[in-house]
């Protein structure tokens, strides 16, 4: 790692906001400085594209004006706002927090960094963009993009995806960053990371800082930053079960803690728990496996169903640390069968337009359209 004298930041800092000022990108959330605006737009970016994010944010704005419109929304028209967003804690986070601010605070936003962090969903890194950009206090905001920018403009060798790595690019980054501007200098460096100094394909010969970026100098940008591998999602297989009335599908609500919390899917069997019914699991053929299948939705559902595979490809689904493999079987169950210990019901293709339903649901029931 290289040292910045204090003449080098000053100078970086003038470039960095001058190029800004001419270049920086227009987006809605940047019209104002309101941190309800803020907000919303930081977590909305957290996992998702500036591109994909920009009609979704505007949508919300119009659903939810103010931050006590957000504390008030029903749960549905909430979740139908950020539907292929994904990732839906991060609704459920903004409408607590909203609801801090109102119910708890009188409407009054914390102000600092290391108060907002006291709100749902808010961690260090929106803490900081929300602080800067809105309140106008002189904090970094550290995310994917400033790691990745300052690791190559002063080769930070620190492994990034190791926590106790964030405060030394906070501390860094805090004594080069403007004093004066620090909102726009936190959305400058953003903005760099998004176009000459992007990940994959930097094209630092033309950044407004190249002068600074002394991995592009010494040639060793792409080292830059330095991060160790995530242990790859773990893998588990289920069943699908399209259980079809008329127009009608039996769905299943989700337990309300776990991945997808309440929200409706396809009955998903996992492959292990029909296993787990085998006195010979790794011998059984895909014919025993749909029988015990049967078995288990008998014994677990008391419903009586017969499965036949649907054909076509398994269904990938990929979340933080798992992957779900999907294969889809369509099923019948008696009409007028009891469903009193079956954790859904069926709901019909209108009804299902209405909810907001997660994407893996999406590409099961795109699947079932394709087949149909
Ligand atoms: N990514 C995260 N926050 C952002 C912002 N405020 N503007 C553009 N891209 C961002």
């Amino acid at each position: 790692m290289i040292e910045w004298s204090e003449s080098k930041i000053r100078s970086f800092r003038k470039t960095l906001l001058d190029w800004y000022d001419q270049n920086g990108r227009n987006l809605p959330w940047r019209k104002d400085h309101d941190p309800y605006h803020v907000w919303v737009s930081e977590i909305m970016l957290q996992q998702t594209q500036v591109n994909t994010v920009i009609p979704y944010y505007e949508h919300f704005m119009t659903e939810f004006p103010t931050v006590t419109d957000l504390a008030n929304a029903p749960e549905p028209q909430l979740m139908k706002a950020w539907e292929g967003l994904g990732y839906y804690s991060r609704a459920r986070n903004l409408r607590k927090a909203a609801k801090q601010i109102v119910n708890e605070r009188g409407g009054q936003w914390p102000q600092t960094a290391e108060t907002l962090q006291e709100l749902a969903g808010i961690g260090p890194y929106t803490a900081g963009a929300i602080a800067s950009i809105a309140f106008n206090e002189p904090v970094p905001a550290v995310d994917g993009n400033a790691f990745r920018v300052f690791a190559r403009l002063l080769e930070i060798d620190l492994d990034i995806a190791k926590p106790q790595t964030r405060p030394v690019f906070e501390e860094i980054i805090g004594r080069i960053m403007s004093p004066d501007r620090p909102g726009d200098f936190n959305q400058a460096i953003m903005d760099l990371g998004a176009s000459y100094m992007t990940a994959k394909n930097p094209d630092s010969a033309h950044s407004p800082v190249k002068a600074f970026d002394q991995a592009y100098l010494d040639g060793i940008e792409m080292q830059y930053p330095v991060k160790s591998k995530k242990p790859r999602p773990v893998k588990i297989a289920y069943y699908g079960l399209v259980i079809r009335q008329g127009n009608r599908f039996l769905m299943q609500q989700r337990p309300s803690d776990g991945l997808l919390a309440n929200f409706w899917t396809f009955p998903l069997i996992a492959e292990d728990d029909v296993l787990a019914l085998s006195d010979h699991p790794e011998l059984t053929t895909d014919e025993e496996r749909l029988t015990l299948l049967e078995k288990l939705v008998q014994q677990e559902f008391g419903l009586t169903i017969h499965a036949v595979p649907m054909g076509g490809k398994i269904i990938k689904h990929t979340f933080t640390h798992r992957q779900w493999l999907i294969s889809l079987l369509s099923a019948q169950v008696k009409p007028g069968a009891d469903l009193s210990f079956f954790p859904g019901k069926w709901l019909s293709e209108d009804e299902l337009k209405n909810m907001a339903l997660p994407k893996v649901q999406e590409k099961l029931l795109t699947r079932v359209y394709q087949t149909k």
